[in-house]
């Protein structure tokens, strides 16, 4: 079972999982990040599935359950972006701290049964807060800064709690920034590309001095794997690429990239770069240690930074009908997260 399977992340575990023969379920709301296209190659695939629904609604979950004897859930279902949560984060607690409970209550009744099930829960490395020097690892204090990450720091404190106070077969994974394809233009990267192939204006918070440390979505996934087929029950794994970049020198590569790809007649990309008002609460650095999931079970990173990056670019200048057909529906591009809405 993947939940928010058709979603960034999601959508590229769900095809991974399906060329690993593994059957496969998705339920997913199709919130605004949400869209079935990220899975529609998917639809003649016999073992795979789609369910639209919440992992809010416990009546469908119970139904779900009851009808399939799932080995293991991943939870990538969340409202995911941290410049919304500052406008507004009823959803964020919602999703992300009730929605796990929920999904945690129903597979406890229904699927514990099954002594290999496992519950994996998608979290992030931002639960952490800000490091100025030095990694995240599993041993990190929780200190998290945005209502974003504090709603994750919520959904794997309640995971923890079911480990502990029920044997519940449960584990946390806490993956630094990713990118890739189909990654909704909200997002740094897509933003950035999708922005600029509009020559529009690409806006970098603050000095741009922040530094985040990005892995390819398709390695992300691949650490899944290892821990849906190998991670220990009632363990934590941090995940990342070991890939510290400041996101001025993100926006750079970006624009070198699209220099060489797609030039512009009389203009460097780089010219579109506009440094605007900081996020509040801006996280200074990301940074994490991935020794444990590559000592223990033997995961390591696979994608070259600047050829993942590459491909990215390539991909959202393949896909424009992807991006045109869902911003004017979904997102117009606006600054979001300057002030509080709630
Ligand atoms: P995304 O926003 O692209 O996808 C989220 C998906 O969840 C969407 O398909 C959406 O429709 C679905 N969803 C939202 N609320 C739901 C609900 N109540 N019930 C069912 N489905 C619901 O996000 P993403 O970037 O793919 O992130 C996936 C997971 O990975 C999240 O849990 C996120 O916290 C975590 N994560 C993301 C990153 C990153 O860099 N993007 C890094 C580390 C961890
Ligand atoms: O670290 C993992 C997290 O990475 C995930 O848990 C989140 O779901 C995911 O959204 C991401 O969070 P960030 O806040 O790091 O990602 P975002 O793409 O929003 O921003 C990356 C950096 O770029 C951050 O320092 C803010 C900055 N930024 C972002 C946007 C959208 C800009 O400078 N300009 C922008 O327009």
């Amino acid at each position: 079972m993947v939940t928010g399977g058709a979603g960034f992340i999601g959508s590229h575990f769900t095809k991974l999982a399906l060329t690993r023969g593994y059957a496969v379920t998705v339920i997913d709301k199709l919130t605004y990040s949400g869209s079935i296209k990220n899975l529609i190659k998917l639809k003649e695939v016999n073992d795979f599935e789609f369910i639209e629904g919440s992992i809010l609604d416990e009546i469908l979950l119970d139904k779900v359950f009851k009808n399939k004897q799932y080995n293991a859930i991943l939870n990538f279902a969340a409202e995911t972006h941290v410049d919304r949560s500052i406008e507004n984060s009823s959803e964020f607690l919602l999703t992300n701290i009730l929605g796990v409970q929920k999904l945690i209550s129903s597979s406890m009744k229904l699927l514990q049964e099954n002594k290999n099930f496992k519950f994996i829960q998608i979290s992030t490395d931002e639960v952490f807060g800000s490091i100025e020097d030095g990694h995240f690892d599993e041993k990190s204090m929780y200190s998290p800064n945005s209502p974003y990450a504090a709603s994750k720091a919520g959904g794997d404190h309640l995971l923890s709690s079911y480990c502990k106070t029920f044997d519940f077969p449960g584990i946390i994974t806490n993956c630094s920034n990713n990118y890739g394809s189909n990654q909704f233009p909200e997002k740094l990267v897509p933003l950035l590309i999708t922005k600029a192939l509009q020559k529009k204006q690409l806006p970098i918070y603050g000095n741009g001095k922040q530094i985040r440390d990005w892995l390819h979505v398709d390695d992300h996934c691949n650490a899944l794997m290892y821990i849906l087929e190998k991670g220990i029950s009632g363990n934590q794994y941090v995940i990342g690429g070991d890939n510290c970049i400041k996101n001025i020198d993100m926006a750079l590569n970006i624009c070198s990239l699209l220099d060489e790809i797609k030039p512009l007649k009389n203009m460097k990309y780089k010219k579109l770069i506009k440094f605007v008002k900081d996020r509040p609460g801006h996280d200074q650095r990301y940074s994490v240690n991935a020794s444990k999931i590559k000592n223990e079970l033997g995961w390591s990173p696979r994608v070259e930074f600047l050829d993942g990056l590459r491909d990215t670019v390539n991909w959202y200048i393949n896909n424009e009908n992807w991006w045109k057909n869902i911003l004017p529906y979904n997102y117009d591009g606006q600054r979001l997260g300057l002030k509080s809405k709630d």
